[in-house]
């Protein structure tokens, strides 16, 4: 079975695009490189020992589209490639809603019109907004997203849910993602975003290796036990292996289909801390600032609906998610380099 894999460099998509060959599958890689490199492939080809074929095409290129699927048996495609940054979309909205929803538009006329309808997308807890209750579960109300980027994953799922109801042919599954961290456990393989980070974990790796002095914990009066905010971090390699149960489950059966793919345990920024600071061995410098735009007081999921569907549960722990992720980043300070 061959996977089509979207924006399968990146940080979610090289551990899944790994783990897809791991299992058995062959994997192409599209992607245009915006926030990537090869090298992270490169890397997933050294560890595994097997090929990927990449093809550097953009989602929006319906004529690269079209080659691909003609000229690779394609029989799912799991779908990575869209831009994330929560400030950069309420920067520039409409590159937002035209790479992301615009893309994965295309990229669903060009799979009809190949005779391939099943697909797995990348989706966010962040559809859940900040009026529900945790633990999130799958049938809770979506709709009060509070930033662009947001907004283009609740659009996404149902342009994917309207396609699915339009043509039984089609099967789609809705991954909705907590707050993926850590890295593969061979040290090679990790995220390496560019500039300075928005997301906690990749802002806390810069000052572990000393590029940033400290780190601010934005805000320290939340309605949690220490007052910073809780979310439900996820080990990328879980997350990864979360996708092979999606892809078996649209490989066997029509339909649509949305699951949480989260551990169920809240941590506070402070939690994460003293884990890295177990992880290093070293006090971690940081100070108290004040709260970020949009942040809400907890977020976590309820991930028994993937237990009892996909047969998939979190298996790593925060202490082996610190860990990895501070191999990864003492190994390749530098990221994947220039
Ligand atoms: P990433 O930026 O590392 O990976 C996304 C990849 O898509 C990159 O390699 C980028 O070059 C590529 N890409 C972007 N636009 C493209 C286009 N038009 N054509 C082709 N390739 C394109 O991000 P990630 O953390 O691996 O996230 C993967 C997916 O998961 C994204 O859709 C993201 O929104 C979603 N997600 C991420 C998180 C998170 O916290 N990391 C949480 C929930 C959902
Ligand atoms: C986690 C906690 C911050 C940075 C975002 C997106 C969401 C999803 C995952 C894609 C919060 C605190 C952070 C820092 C801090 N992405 N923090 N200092 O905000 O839960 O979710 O990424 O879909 O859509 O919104 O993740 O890592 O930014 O923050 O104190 O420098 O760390 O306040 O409590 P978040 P995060």
């Amino acid at each position: 079975m061959s996977i089509l894999v979207t924006g399968g460099a990146g940080y979610i998509g090289s551990h899944t695009v790994l783990e897809l060959l791991n299992a058995g599958y062959d994997a192409v890689v599209i992607d245009n490189l915006c926030n990537s490199k090869t090298e992270s492939l490169k890397r997933v080809e050294e560890i595994t020992g097997k090929s990927v074929k990449f093809i550097k095409a953009d989602i929006r290129d319906r004529a690269a589209l079209d080659d691909v699927f003609a000229n690779n048996k394609i029989d799912a495609v799991i779908h990575f490639a869209g831009l994330k940054s929560v400030p950069e979309s309420a920067e520039k909205p409409l590159e937002y809603y035209e790479n992301n929803i615009g893309g994965t538009v295309n990229l669903c006329l060009a799979m009809r019109d190949a005779g391939c309808k099943k697909i797995v997308f990348s989706s966010s807890a962040t559809v859940y907004g900040g009026d529900n209750v945790s633990p999130l579960r799958e049938d809770m109300p979506t709709g009060k997203t509070t930033n662009p980027y947001g907004t283009t994953k609740l659009y996404i799922e149902k342009i994917l849910q309207d396609t699915a109801a339009a043509d039984k042919d089609w099967s789609v599954c809705l991954l909705r993602y907590f707050n993926p961290i850590g890295a593969h456990e061979s040290g090679r393989i990790g995220e390496d975003p560019r500039g300075i980070p928005n997301n906690l974990m990749p802002y806390i790796m810069r000052v572990v290796v000393g590029k940033l002095p400290e780190l601010v914990v934005y805000g320290n009066d939340f309605d949690t036990p220490d007052g910073t905010g809780v979310r439900d971090y996820i080990h990328v390699v879980d997350l990864a292996l979360g996708h092979i149960k999606a892809v078996e489950k649209v490989l066997g059966e029509t339909g649509s289909s949305i699951y949480n793919l989260g551990t169920g345990i809240g941590y506070s920024v402070l939690d994460i801390i003293a884990a890295v600071e177990k992880a290093i061995g070293r006090p971690l410098p940081y100070k108290f600032g004040p709260r970020r735009a949009g942040d809400i007081d907890t977020c976590f999921s309820d991930p028994s609906k993937a237990k009892r569907e996909l047969g998939w549960e979190a298996k790593r722990n925060l202490e082996k998610m610190c860990e990895d992720t501070v191999r990864w980043q003492l190994n390749n300070p530098d990221g994947y380099g220039d």
